[in-house]
């Protein structure tokens, strides 16, 4: 497969060193085949997710799940509606003031706790309404006469029973909250609100995945948008599918004849069918995550996992004597402190500029006895990885951008990983040339999509109750 123009091989790196360090990244490289059989196993996980047929759909990795979102936005909205983003780093509260064709966006941070990611799930439900108490109030709107309604991205895998109503399957990423599975985010949120002393003047109309969010955000910005992705924590893609081409079908058939589908991608494999390609730095991943045996395609590059991927190539390496003349210092025992921002770091070194790699080994203590071999090694096998993660994610983005059959298709993207890692896109923009030639695929940033489309969804769900879209 076609290769970007990147770090030319370092001539500072000694032939023996060199046929090492190949062996080691040789079965980690993504021929044609391992992609097309990647590509192959993701299309039958979403045709059987797709089935009228229930035990086969049982079977598949995904969900492709109906949202019920059936509007998408036009520039004619006005006035004020709110978005939750729950499932990232940050969570993030979002007030979208529509006016005469913009929508002016303003959002607050609040950090999650670590008592919120693994306590009792009530206790991360009264965060979030305090944090939207704080919002509303310091945005003027505390005592605003009438309800705004509230868009919440929940963006952990559920079923959708209907735009505010879904049941929680389980908990990923940094979360692991002892329960909450099995219930309603909505009814979490609401059944918080109401345990408070003073009344929110909000309305949750509609809960929804960050990918189907930032579709949203991305359609705002680009009509051609029929795609989400998110390249964050986690990964997981939505579009826009024509009602008639879904086979399980049972909702009405108004206009819009189309419906936003989350795929929820990051579980693919779950049941086996990447084995063939998962090597032994990905199992050791998925041995010490949150979650162990599950959402094992997003472990191969998400931003949660990246980071620890590329440490564990460099422990190989150091073990082997290949590396740091075989002193580990702290980075061998670092486990998860080597992250994702550490990736893009060393990334973002142009040339022969070597700062920021010397910056992150720093952090492990390693930046004085590291010689100049040692650095183009470190910065090879950070690329390496980075590369083979973007290519193993849009070789799947690739199955559906043919899936949806446009000539062209923009695919809104929301994410750090995307935004800030220098050469994700690029890599990316290889595999659709190669694999889904008759197509023109554009990428583009929706920043902050996932909470600002929260926003958008909302306008959505008060259009369909005006119209009577089940
Ligand atoms: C994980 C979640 C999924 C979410 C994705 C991106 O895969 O299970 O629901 O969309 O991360 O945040």
């Amino acid at each position: 497969i076609p290769r970007l123009p990147r770090l030319k091989p370092s001539t500072v790196i000694s032939k023996e060193k060199r046929e090492k360090l190949d062996a080691i990244l040789g079965p980690l490289t993504l021929t044609n085949e391992i992609l097309t059989r990647i590509m192959a196993a993701f299309r039958e996980q979403m045709l059987l997710a797709s089935s009228t047929d229930e035990n086969a759909r049982k079977k598949s990795d995904h969900l492709m799940m109906n949202t019920f979102i059936r509007e998408l936005l036009d520039g004619t909205e006005q006035g004020d509606y709110l978005g939750l983003d729950l499932g990232g780093t940050n969570f993030r509260v979002v007030l979208v003031r529509f006016k005469d064709g913009v929508a002016e966006t303003t959002t607050q941070y609040y950090s999650l706790t670590d008592e919120c990611l693994s306590g009792p799930a009530a206790g991360l439900f009264d965060f979030i309404a305090d944090s939207i108490e704080d919002f509303v109030h310091k945005q003027g709107l505390a005592n605003s006469e009438k309800t705004i309604p509230l868009g919440f991205t929940f963006s952990f895998p559920s079923t959708q029973l209907a735009l505010n109503k879904q049941v929680l399957l389980t908990w990923t990423k940094t979360f692991k909250c002892p329960d909450g599975v099995g219930e309603d985010p909505v009814a979490m949120l609401e059944a918080a609100i109401k345990r408070r002393t003073k009344d929110l003047p909000v309305d949750v109309v509609v809960v929804m995945s960050d990918t189907v969010s930032t579709l949203m955000a991305g359609n705002y910005l680009d009509k051609k948008c029929r795609v989400g992705l998110i390249l964050g924590t986690g990964c997981n893609a939505a579009f826009v599918e024509n009602i008639s081409d879904i086979e399980k079908w049972t909702g009405d058939d108004k206009d819009p004849r189309h419906v936003i589908v989350n795929v929820e991608l990051g579980s693919t494999g779950d049941g086996g069918c990447l084995d063939f390609c998962r090597s032994e730095y990905e199992k050791e991943v998925d041995k010490f995550s949150n979650h162990p045996g599950s959402f094992t395609f997003e472990k191969s590059f998400a931003g949660m996992y990246l980071g620890e991927l590329v440490r564990l190539v460099l422990v190989r390496l150091i073990r082997d004597g290949i590396l740091f003349g075989g002193q580990g210092g702290k980075l061998v025992d670092a486990r998860w402190k080597f992250t994702t921002t550490d990736v893009t770091n060393i990334e973002s070194d142009v040339g022969d500029s070597t700062n920021n790699t010397r910056g992150v080994l720093k952090k492990f203590e390693l930046d004085s006895i590291a010689t100049d071999e040692d650095i183009a090694i470190v910065r090879e096998v950070t690329e390496f990885m980075s590369v083979r993660g973007a290519y193993i994610v849009a070789s799947v983005m690739s199955v559906l951008v043919n899936y949806v059959r446009l000539p062209e298709v923009t695919i809104g993207i929301d994410g750090s990983l995307y935004e800030k890692h220098p050469k994700f896109h690029d890599a990316m923009m290889e595999i659709f040339e190669k694999y889904s030639p008759n197509t023109k695929v554009n990428l583009i940033l929706a920043k902050d999509g996932s909470g600002q489309g929260a926003a958008f969804a909302a306008v959505s769900a008060l259009k369909q109750a005006a119209k009577g879209i089940r």
